[in-house]
């Protein structure tokens, strides 16, 4: 599908309120699978990953049904052996994270993808799994896995990856391993998994980089699903960089392993408030306000990293508004994500306008400059490119035509309604 973006000339003006994390969503799906009785999940995500985890959790025999904003799930506590293949869709997180979860089941399984997950790095899991015990066969350490589930033993992992996907899969493997399994990161990585086993009851600690954990039940819960950062970052940046906007996003997750963004854009000069805080679920919730700033480039690397990951592509439409040169080093593993979301960034934005460069692990863009636009623009099938491409499509001189604009229902549906609520 094709989107035309025009430019708004009158800012963007009212307010948002965010749709549900995804990252949050795949975990509360899979942990009250693993709990026995009845855990209810409100405002579970309606974009196609999360659904790619529920499916995943359904084929597992597991009973889930929607009851109007309520996800209800009703667990044995016991998965069972699948009947068919297991499809993660486009989901890199369903895949690894289910891959720890499967690997100590006494069955079977196969845990299929779409093409582009089919060409994402699994040896980051596949390895440590393997130390635990696990046996696992892929395609040259890709989808398929074929996980034959093994009796597990805890390792203690050095991970040369800040990566919440591979934490999360070695400390789900843990759940269900003999002893004490301990996973340490170089940089703290989003911590949702930590603070929903702990919520359920799991055997849990963290000091510093590194979390242990030990064989637990988990007990069914209540968990109430935060707005996405991630999904708020789109408005975040456009908020600051269309004239004239004031906007506030409702109900933003604000857990501090994922608030790089709003770091990032304090340093460049963004007019950020944090309206209203409170604790929902074990996470941090609250509301934040953004207006229309004039920005100055800044240096983004390092232990931030992991906690703008996802956020970096719209980061560069930011930084083409900033004045001055944002370097933007340390994120080489944006080129391991939906697409090489360093080379698809670049690609894209020069074709509209930016002064932009690629460097092996991130990007140099030289502001301020005019977006021109008044062309076709990729998504490369990921969502995320698809988002800020429109975001930047909001300041292009000329109209910006999108193709693949569809992706974006892998993680924020209600993305385009959204936005065309603020717009006058
Ligand atoms: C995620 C972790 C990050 C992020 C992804 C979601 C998660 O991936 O990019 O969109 O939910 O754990 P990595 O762990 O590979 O960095």
């Amino acid at each position: 599908m094709q989107k035309i973006v025009n430019k708004i000339n009158n800012g963007l003006k009212g307010s948002v309120t965010i749709p549900a994390d995804k990252s949050i969503s795949h975990r509360a799906v899979m942990f009250a699978s693993l709990a026995k009785g009845k855990s209810v999940i409100k405002n579970f995500s309606k974009g196609q990953d999360p659904h790619s985890s529920l499916n995943v959790c359904k084929s597992l025999g597991v009973e889930a049904a929607f009851e109007d904003n309520l996800l209800i799930i009703n667990s044995t506590g016991t998965l069972s052996a699948p009947s068919k293949l297991l499809d993660c869709g486009n989901s890199g997180t369903t895949m690894r994270l289910m891959s720890g979860i499967l690997a100590g089941q006494n069955f079977e399984s196969t845990l299929t993808g779409d093409e582009s997950l089919s060409k994402r790095p699994m040896k980051r899991v596949i390895e440590p799994l393997t130390l635990m015990g696990a046996e696992i066969s892929s395609n040259d350490y890709k989808a398929p896995l074929n996980i034959h589930g093994k009796s597990l033993h805890a390792i203690d992992y050095v991970s040369k990856l800040a990566s919440a996907q591979v934490k999360s899969c070695i400390l789900l493997a843990g759940l269900n391993a003999d002893g004490k399994t301990s996973f340490t990161e170089p940089y703290i990585s989003r911590n949702h998994t930590e603070i929903m086993l702990k919520y359920m009851g799991a055997n849990i600690n963290v000091n510093n980089n590194t979390v242990t954990i030990e064989k637990s039940m988990l007990e069914p819960r209540t968990i109430e699903i935060c707005g996405d950062i991630s999904s708020a970052a789109y408005f975040i940046v456009a908020g600051l960089i269309v004239p004239n906007s004031k906007i506030i996003l409702k109900n933003v997750g604000l857990n501090p392993t994922r608030t790089g963004i709003l770091e990032a854009a304090e340093k460049m000069g963004g007019n950020i408030e944090i309206l209203d805080k409170k604790t929902v679920s074990g996470e941090i919730v609250g509301d934040i306000q953004i207006s229309y700033s004039d920005l100055k480039a800044c240096t983004i690397e390092g232990e931030i990293i992991p906690r703008l990951i996802d956020e970096l592509p719209v980061i560069a439409v930011l930084a083409t508004q900033a004045e001055g040169t944002t370097i933007i080093k340390n994120a080489q593993d944006l080129r391991n994500k939906e697409s090489d979301r360093i080379k698809a960034v670049v690609t894209e934005l020069k074709k509209i306008g930016a002064d932009i460069e690629e460097t092996p692990d991130g990007f140099i863009i030289n502001g301020k400059k005019s977006l021109i636009g008044g062309v076709e623009v990729e998504t490369y099938h990921d969502h995320r490119l698809a988002m800020s491409l429109y975001v930047a499509g909001l300041i292009c001189e000329k109209p910006l035509s999108i193709n693949g604009f569809e992706w974006v229902d892998i993680s924020f549906p209600e993305f385009d309604k959204l936005f065309n609520s603020i717009t006058m």
